[in-house]
């Protein structure tokens, strides 16, 4: 392995997603990590080795870091920023109600840096911020200190799937790096050049692929909004296939053999074409939500990009429609079991998550819901009490009139669907249920988008 500079990074907000996984990935390829977060209780959990935050194998590398003393975490501001020649901000932007990006953990985190730094430090943004706030980010600091001889602020987002993060880190399709200064853009290429020459040593299960890493130099706002189309980009597949599952299941196609048809063509391809409740979690909505109101801060009416907002918002509606078909229109005492209740699965996230919105909109009409998840259980339970939750898939079978898959996990395409009372009803979001089983066992089935 050829020896890269190692640096000295600190990372703001290192127990969230993002910087955790941003934390333990920069370590891993040779940079000295000190990563802060208020969270004292994910501090102390991650100082030995633990994480709130699931993520596969990534404990196993974290043990290993922390014993080569390659990384620690602190509660510590002011430490972290001594610490650091470069630090990377990943503290969260949640939407606040009218769709604009909440900036006042950022703009926190700024007045730190301004009045903690005291040597030459590189402020890397990997929140997904407003465009714009990158000069925020310069203004704030340069209340005290002089831009390109104290501090220089670059935008490098990420690109990270909860559940794959590591994975990702490791194998990123692409590293945008936004600055206006050639020190800060050489600095950020020397950090990440152990992975763009894939010469770095990392355990299971995340082995090396062979891929060239593309990295490209722009300027900061043209990175953020590089962010920004990405996520609504994935977004509009999400909602395009959607209605066309709509569709779909009007006219009485199969929507497994659509996406299948459509993608067989190279310029559609089929990935990230799965139809569903909608798309949750704590990026896709509040990303595009934050695109829609800069663009008409810009005066610009983006009619595409309401569409897709609109299109998710009805998606949830769907499958309440498809429960009332089934049950009328009361739904008062009637058992509903729901089948993944994290945002999407291989994650124990429940933030934004649709399961859970359904959920709520059940008990509230009167429903008994009972929930099952392999990863999101307890995290699950903790916010929506009075949500039934088992780790134990057949009780949550055994109980319903109605079992409504709403994550692709794969034990729930693998159901013994012998076990079950043939008078219970299927309703299958994500199309992953086995059909000639249920009709073996003359069991009645919704599949969305196909007749
Ligand atoms: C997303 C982006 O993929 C990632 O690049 C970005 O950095 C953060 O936001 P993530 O939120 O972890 O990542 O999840 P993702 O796998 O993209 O899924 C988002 C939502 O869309 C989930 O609710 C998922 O169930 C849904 N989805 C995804 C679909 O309904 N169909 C699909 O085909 C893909």
């Amino acid at each position: 392995m050829t020896k890269h500079k190692s640096y000295k990074i600190g990372v703001i907000g290192g127990a969230g997603y993002v910087g955790l996984v941003t934390s333990v990935g920069l370590a891993s390829i040779g940079h000295n990590v000190l990563s802060q977060d208020l969270n004292l209780n994910r501090i102390n959990l991650l100082k030995n080795g633990k994480s709130e935050v699931y993520e596969e194998g990534l404990e196993n590398i974290l043990s290993d870091l922390i014993t080569q003393k390659l990384i620690n975490f602190t509660h510590n501001i002011e430490q972290t920023i001594s610490h650091s020649d470069v630090i990377f901000v990943a503290v969260g932007t949640p939407s606040l109600a009218d769709g604009r990006a909440d900036m006042s953990q950022i703009i926190s985190v700024a007045e730190k840096l301004r009045d903690l730094i005291d040597h030459h430090t590189i402020v890397v943004v990997k929140s997904t911020v407003p465009v714009g706030a990158i000069e925020i980010i310069q203004d704030i600091l340069s209340e005290r200190l002089t831009i390109g001889e104290d501090f220089d602020v670059v935008s490098n987002p990420e690109f990270l799937r909860e559940g794959s993060g590591l994975v990702d880190f490791y194998n990123p399709s692409r590293i945008i790096i936004g600055s206006n200064t050639d020190f800060a853009r050489k600095s950020l290429k020397e950090i990440y050049q152990p992975l763009i020459q894939r010469d770095y040593k990392v355990s299971n299960p995340f082995s090396i692929k062979n891929q060239i890493i593309e990295i490209l130099l722009t300027d900061p706002v043209s990175a953020q909004m590089i962010k920004y189309a990405s996520n609504a980009f994935l977004a509009t597949r999400i909602s395009y296939i959607n209605e066309i599952a709509g569709i779909s299941e009007k006219v009485g196609g199969n929507i497994s053999d659509i996406i299948y048809g459509i993608g067989l063509d190279p310029r559609i391809g089929s990935d990230y074409l799965k139809p569903g409740i909608g798309f949750g979690g704590p990026c896709l909505d509040k990303d595009l939500r934050a695109l829609i109101t800069l663009s008409e801060e810009n005066y610009f009416d983006s009619v595409m990009l309401n569409g897709v907002l609109r299109r998710n918002d009805l998606q949830l509606q769907e499958v309440i429609n498809k429960i009332n078909f089934v049950l009328g229109s009361s739904l008062y005492k009637h058992k509903i079991s729901i089948l993944g209740l994290a945002f999407k699965e291989g994650t124990n996230d429940v933030r934004h998550s649709l399961s859970i919105r359904l959920a709520k909109f059940l008990i509230e009409q009167g429903a008994i819901v009972t929930g099952h998840d392999i990863l999101a259980a307890k995290e699950a339970a903790e916010m929506e009490d009075k949500l039934i939750v088992s780790d134990n898939l057949n009780d949550v079978l055994n109980q319903a009139e109605i079992i409504i898959i709403l994550n692709s996990e794969k034990i729930y395409s693998q159901i013994d669907w012998s076990i079950i009372s043939p008078k219970t009803y299927i309703i299958d979001t994500r199309g992953i249920v086995n059909i000639d089983e249920l009709k073996k066992y003359s069991i009645e089935y919704d599949i969305l988008g196909t007749k």
